[in-house]
């Protein structure tokens, strides 16, 4: 048994399935195995920056239950920079101090934090400026993070999409209809392609390849001839319209979202070929709920591997998966490798196989 640490965790970032299920593995392992303790941050970097910072005692007791329970315990945030944080006068401040401060006043040895590539950019930059011991964990359910296979929360959102397409598909053949079902991803179009495929989609639209409205009705209409009078559309968030541009949605107090695109879409099809269409918008669904298997296995394995890694003194590394196994690389690297959906790739060749409409 090496010497005896405190560690903190800390969740950062947009919120997904299999959180809590990292955060009952790292104290697990910390506590049952080295016999170290953990303390839970709340609200990510924000409960470290004030005074004093706002941390519990995580024991294997109080994680026991937390393996199927979706979102995250300690709460979480994605805004709020710290090196330009929105103050009430509207202004900006660099809050990275405090946050610093924050860490020692814990007397932290070593802290782990979740998050996708935003937030480990800025836990890498707190880590540099206060010395810290870092080690992250990817999570999102964009799965955009460099290098890792999965990120914790995507195969949820992967599910939960699919699962809206097999329940989109039986009212889309009743009532004669293109049903249009636009899911969340960012930038990238991994939710659209992997639901798309696995809930036998007839046209994917993600960001990384361009396509033709024109061909999006052909595709439509080549349906009708077949008989088939019914067709399901998965498109990405950020998907932009035909002359490039992106659809979003401003609320009452300026605030802009990504949102909107399937709306577009569902016009011109209903334009081009007479087709009644519908648009679900699945949104914060694919955020929620119980951690499927797989997120929960990735989540168990992230958190022990976490956890060795600090024992190990590996610090500034992020814990991926790659070819069925856990293997840590540097944070920068994974920062470095945004990874989007690759229009060649296999998922892409497998949907066009089979006779999808996936643009170009
Ligand atoms: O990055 C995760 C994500 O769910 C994106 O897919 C989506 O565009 C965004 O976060 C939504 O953010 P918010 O929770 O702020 O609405």
């Amino acid at each position: 048994m090496g010497e005896f640490k405190r560690i903190g965790i800390l969740t950062s970032g947009g919120d997904c399935a299999g959180l809590n299920a990292v955060i009952r593995a790292v104290v697990l392992r910390a506590v049952g195995s080295y016999n170290w303790e953990v303390l839970g941050i709340r609200q990510a970097t924000q409960g470290l920056m004030v005074d004093p910072p706002q941390a519990t005692v995580l024991t294997p007791e109080r994680v026991d239950a937390l393996l199927t329970i979706g979102g995250t315990v300690l709460g979480t945030t994605n805004k709020g920079n710290p090196f330009a944080f929105p103050m009430p006068d509207g202004s900006l401040l660099d809050r990275s101090q405090e946050i610093i401060n924050g860490y020692r006043k814990l007397g932290l040895d070593a802290l782990i934090g979740i998050g996708g590539d935003g937030s480990m950019a800025i836990l890498q930059q707190l880590a540099r400026q206060g010395n810290w011991n870092l080690v992250a964990i990817p999570k999102t359910i964009d799965n955009d993070v460099g290098i890792t296979e999965h990120s914790i929360g995507f195969d949820t959102a992967v599910n939960t999409a699919t699962e809206a397409l097999d329940r989109l598909h039986f009212t889309a053949a009743s009532h004669s209809r293109v049903m249009i079902l636009e899911v969340m991803g960012r930038d990238a179009g991994h939710i659209a392609i992997s639901a798309g495929i696995a809930g036998g989609a007839d046209v994917i639209l993600i960001p990384e390849i361009p396509y033709s409205l024109e061909n999006v009705c052909a595709k439509v209409a080549e349906r009708q001839e077949q008989g088939k009078n019914y067709s399901l559309v998965v498109i990405s968030e950020a998907v932009r319209t035909e002359d490039g541009e992106v659809v979003t949605n401003t609320n009452r107090l300026g605030q802009c979202r990504l949102g909107g695109i399937g709306e577009y879409l569902a016009d011109q099809i209903s334009a081009c070929s007479g087709a009644e269409t519908r648009v679900t918008v699945l949104g914060h669904v694919q955020r929620g709920g119980a951690p499927s298997p797989l997120d929960r296995l990735v989540a168990s394995a992230f958190g022990v591997a976490a956890v060795d890694l600090i024992a190990e003194g590996k610090y500034d590394h992020m814990v991926t998966w790659q070819n069925r196994q856990v293997v840590s690389v540097p944070i920068q690297d994974a920062i470095a490798q945004y990874s989007a959906v690759d229009p060649k790739g296999t998922l892409v060749k497998t949907a066009r196989g089979m006779g999808i409409y996936l643009g170009d």
